[in-house]
């Protein structure tokens, strides 16, 4: 852990629209660094670039590109070439999709004519989406524990209708995008190892994880990696807004049985009725200039231009990031625990499983969920904590985020409960329902950034505390008056003379 106060310097030059107020919102999407856009914009204006799938220079220069992109980018997230392949997609969830495409179609070749699918309860919608593709063989592993259960009978389970040797996915999310709890990486070796799982593949959602997290050691022993990690680059560099699939190559042999093809990944096809042969894109074959590799038969279309980062400078930085933002998150874990009212009741509750694990990379992402109390212990709603922090500049976001699994763990909701919300007709996303039967529908999220400061940090307490403490004692503060974006422009030694009203010394050295 280490505040690099190098971020102090660059942010104005780099990211100067991050001026405009307190981000905290990097697990939505992190902010492109200025040289990012200018270094993209100069090479798209000064070079002819055009459609990669031909011979002419212009198609060439693209598809060149294209391919030294695919290698920095495996080289920066630690995975090597040898043993991975890397599918460029829209985002995310397209690669989490395309990876459900090849389950399904090889599925139906199975005795089930389906595939089993596990996923946790902390796993985005994205990942849950994947069980509309099975015959309704699918489980919802409720907590770490019952995973572990699982790995160490996989034979004699509850989990699974067909035989536990038949085809299977198990997919998680390396961190929740909730609470940025880290889940444990030790599960993918686990599933690999044991030999009534030998046909369940794993899919590792690193979308949240790479925010702020190298993922050398994922991808640094095959044996240990997992088959398929979907990853958006937006989170990782703001810029360009693209998604990876990272292929082990020897599990790639599952996707190439996907039947849909497209412009770009077919090689030959009768175009007319009768003949339905297909020759798709599949690794080891090729045509005369080239043997196809996985992404080959995956990349249907025409790719965006992802001309991007310089790798020397992402791949140097990647740790001192990690340590960048464990130290605020430790930090800020802190202060929100000191936030009390004036009768010792507290701001917030933050929903983590363990206050220790703020300042551990291995458990825990800079991510924050949270509600905010009134000094009688109710809950303000999360849509107005939104409302409230954008008038005073602090960008975070609240609701369910994707993660209904989560929402429900974090406010220890029963399935009826669930069910009574289901039927009340609350909707991720909708403003109405905050609060049912005295109890918040979703929480309030602070994600933290490689480019986060402690100032954007102190703007979140100062809002807090300027909103709810100080309002709460009958005293007026300046930013109650008049809700001002100078506030977040203060000094540091300013903001702190103003945490003293409260006698609270926030952010102090973890
Ligand atoms: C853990 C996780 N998985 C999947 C996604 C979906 O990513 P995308 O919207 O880029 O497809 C997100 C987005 O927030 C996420 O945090």
């Amino acid at each position: 852990m280490e505040y690099n106060s190098a971020v102090d310097k660059f942010r104005d030059d780099e990211y100067p629209n991050m001026s405009q107020g307190a981000y905290l919102d990097h697990g939505g999407a992190t902010i492109y660094a200025r040289s990012l856009v200018s270094s993209f914009s100069h090479a798209m204006i000064s070079n002819l670039w055009g459609n990669p799938h031909s011979e002419n220079l212009p198609a060439k220069l693209s598809g060149e590109m294209i391919d030294s992109v695919r290698i920095k980018a495996l080289e920066f997230l630690g995975a090597d070439p040898e043993h991975f392949d890397l599918v460029f997609v829209a985002n995310a969830t397209a690669a989490i999709k395309l990876v459900a495409d090849g389950f399904r179609d090889l599925g139906e070749k199975t005795p089930t004519k389906s595939f089993w699918y596990g996923y946790h309860r902390e796993a985005h919608t994205s990942i849950i989406g994947v069980r509309e593709f099975t015959a309704g063989d699918y489980h919802c592993f409720e907590d770490d524990r019952q995973v572990e259960r699982w790995l160490e009978c996989p034979a004699n389970n509850t989990v699974r209708n067909s035989k536990s040797t038949g085809l299977g996915l198990f997919a998680y999310p390396g961190q929740s995008n909730l609470s940025g709890r880290r889940l444990p990486k030790a599960w993918l070796r686990n599933i690999r190892e044991n030999p009534q799982l030998r046909n369940t593949y794993t899919l590792f959602d690193a979308a949240a994880l790479a925010m702020t997290s190298s993922l050398g050691s994922l991808f640094s022993d095959p044996d240990d990696a997992p088959d398929f990690t979907c990853l958006s680059f937006y989170k990782i560099f703001g810029f360009p807004d693209l998604g990876a699939l990272v292929v082990r190559r020897s599990s790639g042999h599952v996707l190439n049985l996907r039947k849909y093809f497209g412009g770009g990944t077919i090689a030959q096809l009768f175009p007319l009725n009768g003949d339905k042969r297909i020759a798709k894109k599949i690794p080891g074959l090729g045509d005369q200039y080239d043997m196809w590799n996985i992404h080959d038969g995956l990349e249907d279309g025409t790719l965006p231009i992802p001309y991007s980062w310089q790798e020397t400078e992402v791949n140097q930085v990647k740790d001192v990031i990690s340590r960048h933002c464990n130290y605020l998150a430790r930090s800020l874990y802190k202060s929100l625990m000191a936030l009390r009212y004036p009768n010792g009741f507290p701001v917030v509750e933050v929903y983590v499983d363990d206050p220790t694990m703020y300042g551990d990379p291995s458990r825990q992402g800079a991510t924050f969920a949270f509600n905010v109390m009134k000094q009688d212990g109710t809950y303000v709603p999360w849509t107005d904590i939104e409302r409230l922090a954008n008038d005073a500049g602090v960008y975070i976001r609240a609701g369910g985020v994707c993660c209904p699994g989560g929402v429900s763990k974090a406010l220890e909701y029963e399935e009826w409960e669930w069910n009574r919300m289901f039927s009340s007709g609350h909707a991720c996303g909708a403003n109405e329902m905050a609060i049912i039967n005295r109890r918040p529908t979703g929480i309030v999220r602070a994600s933290l950034g490689a480019m986060t400061t402690k100032a954007d940090v102190h703007a979140l307490l100062m809002f807090l505390h300027n909103e709810f403490i100080i309002q709460a004692s009958g005293a007026q503060s300046p930013s109650l008056l008049e809700p001002s974006r100078d506030t977040l422009r203060l000094p540091l030694r300013e903001m702190n003379a103003n945490y003293s009203i409260a006698g609270v010394a926030y952010l102090k050295e973890p």
